[in-house]
């Protein structure tokens, strides 16, 4: 499973690429205004400076709802580098635009899904990815991960390419229960990517390794 970090904070994507562990990065409109980024140039330098910090794939999404606009837009951002996937929502002429991406050689991640019929369609229409929001569905008291589960199933069943991308993933245990489910990719955040390493046998453990190596070498 590929791990995907769901920022745009270039010092964040910064520390998961030291960390060792980043294979690309998600970002939304809410992200970027997060960060403060507002304006189509700003916007668009800030895609090329994450792209710079990674040859991961970098989801880059659109803000049209129009077939057209999101054309013309997804075929900016994916002109900008190389590693960018073109964020595409799941409605109506989002799915079209995927399918006319598809034919002409430009890579997708269809977001905002919360269905396995939705999941269905992206695929039809040739999505590269697929985000299911996990944690945007059990903030409504469903499941998010058994949709993770009965899409894996439905995918294999029917030989679909498209990668499932675990998203709106809001905590390590999130991370767990996705690859467990056979989620291709997860995006997170750093916070829930580190949270992975804790284990409070693993802290005790290394203090008392650590206390018996210094007891018998003081006696050395
Ligand atoms: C990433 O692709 C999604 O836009 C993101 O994971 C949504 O996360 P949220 O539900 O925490 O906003």
């Amino acid at each position: 499973m590929r791990f995907f970090i769901d920022t745009a904070n270039l010092d964040e994507i910064k520390e998961a690429k030291d960390f060792g562990i980043l294979d690309g990065v998600t970002t939304n409109p809410s992200l970027m205004a997060k960060e403060g980024i507002t304006g189509t140039d700003n916007v668009m330098k800030h895609y090329k400076a994450i792209c710079e910090l990674t040859d991961g794939d970098v989801s880059a999404e659109v803000i049209s709802t129009d077939f057209e606009g999101i054309i013309r837009e997804g075929q900016i951002l994916a002109d900008l580098a190389p590693n960018i996937v073109v964020k595409v929502p799941m409605i109506r002429d989002g799915v079209k635009a995927i399918s006319w991406f598809t034919e002409n050689d430009i890579r997708t991640n269809c977001t905002l899904v919360f269905s396995a019929g939705q999941a269905i369609l992206a695929a039809k229409a040739g999505a590269t990815y697929l985000s299911p929001f996990i944690g945007r569905i059990d903030d409504t008291s469903w499941d998010g991960i058994e949709l993770i589960h009965q899409i894996a199933e439905i995918y294999a069943i029917q030989s679909f390419d498209t990668e499932i991308l675990a998203a709106s993933i809001r905590n390590s245990k999130h991370i767990v229960d996705a690859a467990e489910s056979g989620a291709d990719v997860v995006t997170c955040p750093l916070k829930a990517i580190l949270g992975l390493l804790y284990h409070p046998l693993t802290d005790i453990g290394l203090a008392k390794f650590l206390a018996d190596h210094k007891k018998a070498n003081e006696k050395a």
